[in-house]
């Protein structure tokens, strides 16, 4: 199966939900926005004519890299000429809307493109667990909510859509070998792309130190609506069975792992690792307004956009299957009604690494 494509992204502008202030609730944006702040005031900048290269791995629309890279930016030129160019890659899988992304680049008042005549922007499609970009380039690496999404299915997970809810062993453990892998191939490559001296700062999902996988009312209610469906036309046991989410949250361990025993990995280092809740901002709301029916719609338009489709791939005619759209809407109900019966904060904890790669002299 191919890697799945999500949008994670707060209420778009336009929307009855939007707030201005939204854009940076999604989910650990901000801490790990003054993470590359920080980032970008201690990388070594290059002298011009030649261009600093921003790398953002995982871009999907943009959407979300636009407070980020413009972060970035502005801490840069802090410490050079305004003419100095500066060049943004946003990379994502082949199959990702690059269409949405360009659009997002002219369009949206926080591009920077809209705010810094001197940088430029290009895309790149091909998958993160390769080299995608020339060794020694990049100055400053950022992915959010990206390198959780597993390079493929390692294998079914029987008894869950979610494996760190799985009570199988062995697909436990296939997992995790693929999750080590994958990390230690993204690292790897991010390695070679880098300059000396220059960071990377990767957001993504993780398991706390009280061993709490996060997302837990929101799968259970998947799992439920999809099992409730079982035996009508829509879906079969054999295809419910097949259903996954290949993302694995990982804890500070796993995260650390290739760095052992010296601190050190294809020239990279970690400078900094935090494990954090970020907050369920849909939560928050309903404290605020106990509007128990809107949790319950948002926490499933969010599942619907972000994760049916992963699911999706295990019908038997795959995400293109004419039973598609009806599914969705089933789901969607059923998610939506079983949280708001019984509404519960939704744990999302989340990892913020910041890696270096260390010059010659270190
Ligand atoms: C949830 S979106 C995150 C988008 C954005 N970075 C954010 O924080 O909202 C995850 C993105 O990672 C992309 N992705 C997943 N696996 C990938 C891979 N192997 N190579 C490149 N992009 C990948 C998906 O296609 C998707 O666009």
């Amino acid at each position: 199966m191919p890697e799945s494509s999500i949008v994670v992204q707060p209420d778009q502008p336009g929307s009855a939900s939007y707030l201005p202030s939204a854009r940076l609730d999604t989910a650990g944006l901000p801490r790990a926005v003054a993470l590359f702040e920080q980032a970008a005031r201690a990388v070594p900048l290059y002298t011009p004519p030649q261009p600093i290269v921003i790398a953002d791995y995982g871009a999907a629309t943009g959407y979300n890299s636009m407070l980020p890279i413009g972060a970035a930016i502005d801490a840069i030129r802090e410490r050079t000429r305004v003419e100095h160019a500066i060049m943004v890659a946003h990379t994502d899988l082949p199959d990702n809307d690059f269409s949405a992304l360009f659009h997002t680049l002219a369009e949206d008042t926080d591009s920077y493109l809209q705010k810094d005549t001197a940088t430029f922007s290009a895309a790149v499609g091909r998958s993160f667990y390769d080299q995608i970009l020339p060794s020694n380039a990049v100055t400053l690496g950022w992915t959010s909510w990206a390198v959780m999404w597993l390079r493929t299915i390692p294998t079914e997970v029987r008894d869950h859509v979610f494996v760190a809810y799985s009570t199988d062993d062995t697909a436990r453990a296939a997992y995790a070998r693929q999750a080590a892998s994958d990390w230690q191939n993204f690292l790897a490559f991010r390695g070679r792309e880098l300059r000396p001296g220059g960071r990377l700062v990767v957001l993504t999902a993780a398991v706390d130190d009280d061993g709490e996988y996060g997302y837990q009312p929101l799968v259970g209610a998947i799992l439920a609506a999809l099992h409730d469906l079982i035996g009508t036309t829509l879906i079969s046991a054999e295809e419910v069975r097949r259903m996954t989410i290949p993302i694995v949250v990982r804890s500070e361990k796993d995260l650390r792992a290739p760095f052992a025993p010296h601190d050190r990995f294809e020239g990279l280092a970690v400078e900094h690792l935090e494990v954090f809740d970020a907050g369920d901002r849909f939560w928050a709301q309903y404290q605020r307004e106990h509007d128990a029916a809107a949790f319950g719609r948002q926490w499933a338009a969010f599942a619907r956009a972000s994760l049916f489709p992963a699911l999706f791939a295990g019908l038997d005619g795959g995400r293109g299957d004419p039973r598609v759209t009806e599914l969705a809407d089933r789901l969607e109900q059923s998610v939506a009604a079983s949280l708001a019966d019984a509404p519960q904060q939704v744990r999302i904890p989340l990892a913020a690494v910041v890696m270096v790669k260390r010059q010659p002299t270190d």
